[in-house]
């Protein structure tokens, strides 16, 4: 089967072509094609939703066409359409969401309605260049950390998918994303924290974990952010190897407490497999670090898509569009800014 996927929910606009099959349950991409509005945001500090919209307008057909030519496909041979409905900005969802309807309308196609946070999740299902076949067990929990979430998920098998926990107020790539902008970092602060993060002492301060011990499966972020903004005030100036020590504390404050909770339900709900989805799971501390507190776990493998895979692309929608198939037209599907796990 070959799926054209799509996804536009924030500043990316993506277009994607896979191709599977139901016996092999490995994904291959033949083109993966983002095209960001990141730089104008950068200058703003964070996104514009109105300004994010209109680059979608922009990009939304020379980012499908190029993913066609790259894949060395026509339309005619795609066999559906699988596109992001939400969560996400309503203005970004409705490009691509309507750019999809228009396709499968003109070429009589089927669609799949993906939830974008699943895409995170199927992103590890996706075969890479030299890449190993990679036989993901269920249940497998899966650990979503982007710019706008943090969850914790159980799942059982494909589709079967239940919430355990998620953060109470600011999501990791959003706290990062804030003391990012405290120290004067362009946005997004992720990839610069975990670069500072290199050459600084992440025992220097000893920033707060909230809920770290707590009997949930949630986590809370805000604080952390109150905590360091705390310390920068204290501090006259700031040169650069306090902003490196900032940094390496931050970003260990945020592994230690996703990685406990993660392996506090790794335990509870007794996984085979763990897997990394969204922006944050590019970080390689965060990558190493899981791989090691999940060796002491007895039979689990841990599972983390390549780097572009983490950040929003229109494959992992694809994927997550062929592993839950849905057989619909172009009248039923909408946009759903407000979607989350059902
Ligand atoms: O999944 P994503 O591309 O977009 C959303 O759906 O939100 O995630 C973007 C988030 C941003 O907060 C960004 O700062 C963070 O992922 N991020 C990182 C890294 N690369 C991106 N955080 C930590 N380390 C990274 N290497
Ligand atoms: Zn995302």
């Amino acid at each position: 089967m070959t799926i054209l996927g799509i996804e536009t929910s924030c500043d990316e606009t993506s277009a994607g072509v896979i191709t599977a099959n139901k016996n092999d349950a490995n994904v291959t991409v033949l083109s993966n094609i983002v095209a960001t509005s990141l730089s104008l945001h950068t200058k703003t500090g964070g996104i514009i939703p109105e300004v994010a919209a209109r680059e979608q307008i922009k990009y939304i057909i020379p980012v499908i066409e190029r993913s066609l030519i790259k894949a060395n496909v026509k339309l005619s041979d795609i066999d559906s359409i699988a596109v992001t409905i939400g969560p996400g900005l309503i203005g970004s969802l409705l490009v691509g969401v309507e750019t999809a309807k228009t396709l499968a309308f003109i070429l009589q196609k089927p669609i799949t309605a993906v939830n974008h946070l699943f895409g995170h999740i199927y992103a590890n299902f996706i075969i890479s260049e030299n890449e190993e076949k990679k036989k993901i067990e269920f249940p497998a929990l899966a650990l979503i950390v982007s710019g706008g979430h943090t969850d914790l998920v159980l799942i059982k098998t494909h589709g079967k998918i239940e919430w355990l926990g998620g953060t109470r107020d600011d999501a990791a790539g959003e706290a990062l994303d804030k003391i990012g902008r405290l120290l004067d970092l362009p946005y997004p602060a992720g990839p610069v924290i975990e670069k500072l993060a290199a050459k600084g002492d992440s025992k220097k301060y000893n920033f707060p974990r909230p809920l770290i011990s707590s009997n949930d499966l949630d986590f809370s972020f805000s604080g952390l952010k109150t905590a360091v903004l705390r310390q920068v005030n204290s501090m006259p100036k700031l040169n650069e190897q306090d902003i490196a020590d900032i940094c390496a504390s931050t970003q260990k404050a945020i592994i230690d407490t996703l990685l406990a909770k993660t392996i506090k339900a790794a335990k509870e709900y007794e996984v085979k497999s763990i897997l990394l989805g969204g922006g944050v799971a590019a970080n390689q501390m965060l990558k190493n670090n899981l791989i090691l507190v999940a060796s002491s776990i007895s039979n689990v493998k841990v599972f983390v898509p390549q780097k572009s895979l983490c950040t929003d692309n229109a494959a992992m929608i694809a994927a997550a569009g062929f592993f839950n198939y849905q057989n619909l037209t172009w009248k039923n599907i909408e946009a759903n800014p407000e979607l989350y796990f059902a």
